[in-house]
């Protein structure tokens, strides 16, 4: 018999043994927020139209079979959010909201709850620096392969699409490029990728009421079916999560002060680790603190009822 906890679960058919599965494997489960009023039209729109520019992106990448090219940064300008919406519908571009929770408190809440039910199922998971991004695609958009630096779930609203997972460790992610991520200088979709890399590959069909949470750094790309997507993505971090982060900073430092190529120990704990964690704190929080702000270059502008539903405009820099 189903209990009153079980119905308002947002994870569906969590069993006992995915806990000793979960952030080691990749784990697909079922959740119950595809028909969740934060993610009708209606509220997208609204997301759309209050974003400032520094709570979005909106890209675009010519289609190509295969792995696809370098992104292109846009902007939204004198839309409205439904109108964005059909440009999506029409169009070969996707769009992240970064900060929905800053424009309503309600997306805040839903990660919360998120982790809260993760926090509840998982013995000794404790998560902070949580975070959700909206993202709204056009059909048949694809995603480069790229590694993210915290953890990372995927949730499918509307459309479909297919996660192509890789392997969270050499070939597929060498420790030098790992540790280039993590410094900042190494942008998430410039990581070396080969075609025979998909052999290697798991492939999740992500449709309305999935989600995949795959283990750390862990490679991957996206590739929508061909109809309009609707996901989001939740990241967050952990201690543990954290320790792999300080170690793979200091190592990426040490291989720049050093210039080897030689593999480094990435183990979190003993005395290298605290070596390493007071390295790393000692030049993050120092002006030799090599990560920098990011600079977007902006060259066009969502524009209903054009080809691929956009339009070049001079080009102009954001940081953020
Ligand atoms: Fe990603």
């Amino acid at each position: 018999m189903l209990r009153e906890t079980d119905v308002a679960a947002i994870i569906a058919d969590w069993q006992d043994h995915h806990a000793k599965l979960f952030g080691r494997h990749a784990l697909q489960l079922s959740h119950r927020l595809a028909e969740s009023p934060l993610f009708s039209d209606e509220a997208l729109a609204r997301l759309i139209e209050t974003a400032p520019r520094d709570a979005y992106h909106v890209n675009y990448s010519q289609k190509t079979p295969g792995n696809p090219p370098r992104r292109r940064e846009g902007e939204i300008k004198d839309l409205p959010g439904r109108a964005v919406l059909d440009a999506v519908r029409d169009g070969n571009i996707w769009i992240n909201l970064t900060a929905p929770d800053r424009l309503d408190p309600s997306y805040g809440k839903l990660v919360d709850d998120i982790y809260a039910e993760f926090e509840a199922h998982v013995p000794g998971l404790k998560t902070y620096k949580r975070r959700l991004t909206l993202l709204i695609s056009s059909p048949g958009v694809s995603v480069k392969y790229h590694s993210d630096v915290p953890g990372q779930t995927l949730w499918q609203v509307r459309g479909a699409k297919k996660l192509y997972v890789y392997p969270a460790g050499a070939p597929f992610i060498s420790q030098p490029a790992l540790e280039r991520l993590i410094l900042g200088e190494l942008r998430e979709t410039d990581m070396p990728f080969e075609p025979w890399y998909d052999d290697f590959a798991t492939v999740y069909d992500l449709t309305p009421g999935t989600m995949l949470h795959w283990p750390l750094n862990g490679p991957h790309r996206v590739v929508n079916e061909n109809v309009l997507n609707v996901s989001f993505t939740t990241e967050h971090w952990t201690d543990e999560l954290r320790r792999s982060y300080a170690v793979n900073y200091a190592n990426g430092i040490i291989r720049k002060v050093t210039g080897t190529t030689a593999p480094l120990s990435q183990t979190t704990e003993g005395l290298g680790y605290y070596g390493k964690l007071a390295l790393a704190g000692a030049v993050k929080f120092s002006p030799l603190n090599p990560q920098k702000q990011k600079r977007y270059e902006v060259d066009f502008r969502v524009a209903p009822g054009q080809p691929d539903s956009i339009r070049d405009i001079p080009s102009y820099a954001f940081v953020k």
